[in-house]
């Protein structure tokens, strides 16, 4: 489906019935990253999955795209959905827009769920990569990128024995508009420290990782889940930063869970 308001616009699923599920996908990865919740998540919740401005086949982005940016793109969807409240689900770059929608938009958040993501800020080297990689992404290297990205998304054994999903993963990041990914690096780069705020989160909240997640390890959602009062942590055994497409099926038991209390 088309949402489309004031020159944005974006591509979305919407698929299911029940609780609204407001699922946000990862750097540098589009709505398709969720195809094993839209299957096995509709018959508990209606799956909201969007393309983040810029990523997929939603429309091009500004020079850069703040946390906050993405946040207001998907209130709006949510507006024009007529949905006042939602449970929001974010992944890596997903879960710091949740954090900065939850933030700007508390009254919209029914439930939080943060998988393979952090609270803190960029250190000053990260933040480096970040705009050296915009430059890389314009200079045709987003294939460089998922050739570099890789080998952090998913854990040796799948790279090495799951050859399918290989090539999905490689293909979807390959894909990604230079403009797109080069915005979410600036804006990226640019999100504040959380770490201090999410004590004062009072959502229901869930925490899901990959015990084998090397670019966000899973000792900062440890650290979420002692920050968030009364949050739930799950850390899925043997998966790395994709752990929803890794093992779909733990990623959806956790969050059918979690719905189904809400409901
Ligand atoms: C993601 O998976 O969304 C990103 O790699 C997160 C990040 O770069 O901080």
């Amino acid at each position: 489906m088309r949402f489309t308001s004031h020159g944005i616009s974006f591509e979305y699923d919407d698929v299911g019935n029940g609780i609204p599920l407001l699922m946000i996908h990862g750097f540098p990865l589009d709505r398709s990253v969720w195809r094993s919740q839209i299957e096995g998540l509709q018959s508990v919740a209606r799956v909201i999955a969007p393309d983040l401005r810029g990523f997929g086949q939603s429309g091009d982005a500004p020079e850069t795209m703040t946390m906050d940016d993405y946040a207001a793109d998907l209130k709006a969807l949510l507006d024009a959905l007529s949905l006042a409240r939602a449970v929001v689900c974010g992944l890596s770059m997903g879960g710091y827009v949740a954090l900065a929608f939850l933030a700007r938009y508390p009254g919209a958040v029914k439930g939080l769920i943060l998988a393979n993501t952090r609270a803190a800020a960029d250190s000053d080297q990260a933040r480096e990569a970040r705009y050296a990689n915009a430059s890389k992404a314009y200079d045709g290297g987003v294939p460089s990128i998922a050739e570099a990205m890789l080998p952090k998304m998913l854990t040796e054994a799948t790279l090495d024995h799951r050859p399918t999903l290989r090539t999905y993963v490689y293909a979807m990041i390959a894909r990604q508009p230079p403009g797109g990914v080069a915005a979410a690096l600036r804006g990226m780069a640019a999100r504040p420290d959380r770490s201090e705020w999410i004590k004062s989160i009072n959502v229901p909240t869930l925490i899901i990782t990959g015990s084998a997640d090397t670019l966000i390890p899973a000792a900062e959602s440890e650290a979420m889940a002692r920050a968030i009062p009364g949050s739930k942590l799950v850390v899925i055994p043997g998966v790395a930063h994709l752990s929803n497409i890794e093992n779909p099926d733990a990623f959806n038991a956790a969050v059918k869970e979690f719905v189904g209390k809400l409901r």
